[in-house]
């Protein structure tokens, strides 16, 4: 972690809360995903296990990926230099994707490297995050996932100040209504 970084936390989020179903997001929005990648290229992404599975064990090209996980730690330090089934394979230094595993979210914190950190989930990590973090990009989806096993700790308007919104967008194919919005971390002063 360098003096300067910023903490933020990026995630897309229903009505009720959901953000999770069956180890998968409960939609898809192909703006959404673009959002994340713009704001997330170059940076540090940090996410749990679950997380990292869920995007298909690979690292996200252009930033560096660091995931918390105590087993995977460990299997990653034995494997090192090998081309395990889950493991750092993808990692191309030169383009500025790498990827480590580290056993707790402090430890990825002081890992991560890059000026700008991005907390991408899933439910776990978020809840351990949300105390320390300085900033949420936040994409409301108006929609309720009765469903859904994972969910984002309600955001608390005494904590978080609303600092910019998009308009609402209708997306074309699932035809769910959206918009991104950025939250700042009041002072405590305010
Ligand atoms: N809507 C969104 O924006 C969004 C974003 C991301 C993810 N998601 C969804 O969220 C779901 C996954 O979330 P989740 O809560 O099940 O899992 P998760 O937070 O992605 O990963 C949980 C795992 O991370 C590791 N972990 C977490 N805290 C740790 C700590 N302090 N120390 C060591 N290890 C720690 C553990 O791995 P080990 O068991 O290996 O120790 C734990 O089992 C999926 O459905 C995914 O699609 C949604």
């Amino acid at each position: 972690m360098q003096p300067e970084q910023i903490i933020n936390i990026i995630v897309a989020v229903a009505d009720d809360w959901a953000i999770g179903r069956d180890g998968d997001m409960p939609w898809h929005i192909s703006q959404d995903l673009k959002f994340f990648k713009a704001k997330t290229m170059g940076g540090s992404l940090i996410m749990g296990r679950r997380t990292w599975e869920s995007i298909g064990c690979k690292p996200l090209p252009g930033r560096e990926n660091i995931v918390v996980s105590a087993r995977l730690a460990e299997e990653w330090k034995m494997a090192e230099g090998e081309d395990g089934a889950c493991g750092p394979s993808g990692a191309d230094a030169a383009a500025g994707t790498t990827a480590m595993a580290v056993e707790s979210l402090e430890k990825a914190l002081e890992a991560a490297s890059r000026p700008e950190v991005f907390i991408m989930g899933g439910g776990m990590i978020y809840r351990q995050a949300i105390d320390i973090a300085d900033r949420l990009f936040v994409t409301h989806v108006h929609t309720t996932v009765p469903d859904a096993d994972t969910y984002f700790p309600v955001i608390d308007p005494e904590v978080w100040q609303l600092a910019e919104r998009s308009n609402t967008s209708v997306d074309p194919r699932c035809g769910l209504k959206f918009e991104f919005r950025t939250y700042l971390r009041r002072s405590s002063d305010e």
